[in-house]
C-alpha cells in the first residue's frame, strides 16, 4: 500500500515512522511518503494561504502550491501510467464521519494520498481538482475542529494500516476488537488473578470456551447498550441470536415491524458500565 501526505508540517507525520506501522514501513509493506506542501512554492515567502474572497476570518489556502503538489505526486493520471489509480483523502470537520467501516474500505486501496488543510481550510478549486483527477473522501475524525488536517492523518493511517494484511501480527484480534462487529468489545483481565482484592470473573477461569464466548458477547452486548444506543438500534436483527435477542429485550431493546431494533419507551435506564 502507498500512503502519500501533503503538509506543511511534515515532522508532524513522524510517529507514523514507530510502533506498527512504522515497522511495516519499514518492511516495506507501506510505502509512506510525506512531502512539505512549501515545496511547490514559488516565492520568496513560501505562501500558502491568503485572505478568502468575500471576506470573513481567517485565511484559506492557496490553490497554486497543491494544483503543483497534485500534478508532481498523482502524476499524469493517463491510462499510459503503470500508476494503479489513488484515492485523496481531505480531512475535514465538514466531511463524512470516519468510521471501521471506512477504514476497512481504504485498507483495500492500494494508494491513498492524504492532503493536510491548515488554516480556515482549502480553495475549494483544490478539491475540485482533486476530484476531477482521483476519488476524493472528505473525511471528518468527529464533531469537533483540531488545528488542522495532520492528527487526522495519523489516526485514519493507524486505523487503516493495521487493517493491511501482514501488518498487525494476530489478525484474530482484529476480529474481537470494539466496532469490528458493530459493538464495543467488553473490558478484559490478565494475570494475577487476585490483584488488590479485585479479583477475575470466575467464567475466564473455567476453561470452558463455549461459555466464556458466550460471557464476552453479553458484555459487548450490555456495554454497547449503555454506552453507545445508536450502535444498537444500527444492529441487524438477522445477525442476532436467541441468546442476544433476550439479553437486549432485558435491557429494553425489541426487534420493531420495520425491522429495526428499538427501545422501549418505558425500559428502564442504561445501566452505566
Ligand atoms: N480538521 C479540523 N478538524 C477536523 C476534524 N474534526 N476531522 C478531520 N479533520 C479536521
Amino acid at each position: 500500500m502507498r500512503l502519500d501526505v501533503i503538509t506543511i508540517f511534515p515532522d508532524y507525520l513522524a510517529p507514523l515512522r514507530l510502533s506498527l506501522i512504522g515497522r511495516a514501513v519499514q518492511d516495506g509493506l507501506v510505502d509512506l511518503r510525506v512531502h512539505d506542501l512549501r515545496m511547490w512554492t514559488t516565492d520568496r515567502h513560501r505562501t500558502v494561504d491568503d485572505t478568502p474572497y468575500g471576506g470573513g476570518p481567517g485565511m484559506l489556502m492557496r490553490p497554486e502550491p497543491w494544483g503543483a503538489a497534485f500534478d508532481d505526486v498523482l502524476g499524469p493520471g493517463d491510462a499510459g501510467t503503470a500508476d494503479p489509480p489513488a484515492r485523496v483523502v481531505v480531512p475535514t470537520p465538514g466531511g463524512r464521519p470516519f468510521t471501521q467501516a471506512m477504514a476497512a474500505e481504504l485498507a483495500t486501496e492500494p494508494w491513498l494520498v492524504f492532503a493536510c488543510a491548515r488554516y480556515e481550510g482549502l480553495d475549494q478549486r483544490v478539491l475540485d481538482e482533486a476530484a476531477g483527477r482521483a476519488s476524493l473522501d472528505e473525511v471528518s475524525l468527529g464533531d469537533y475542529v483540531v488545528n488542522g488536517g495532520e492528527v487526522a492523518v495519523l489516526v485514519i493511517v493507524e486505523a487503516v494500516a493495521r487493517l493491511f494484511p501482514g501488518v498487525i501480527g494476530n489478525a484474530g484480534s482484529l476480529v474481537e476488537e470494539s466496532h469490528a462487529d458493530g459493538l464495543l468489545e467488553g473490558p478484559g483481565w490478565t494475570k494475577p488473578s487476585m490483584w488488590r482484592g479485585h479479583a477475575v470473573p470466575d467464567v475466564l477461569l473455567s476453561g470452558d470456551h463455549a461459555r466464556i464466548a458466550r460471557w464476552r458477547r453479553d458484555q459487548a452486548l450490555r456495554r454497547t447498550a449503555a454506552r453507545r444506543p445508536d450502535l444498537v438500534a444500527r444492529l441487524e436483527p438477522d445477525r442476532l441470536d436467541r441468546q442476544d435477542r433476550s439479553l437486549l429485550a432485558e435491557l429494553g431493546w425489541v426487534v420493531d415491524p420495520g425491522g429495526t431494533l428499538s427501545r422501549l419507551a418505558d425500559a428502564p435506564p442504561p445501566v452505566a458500565d
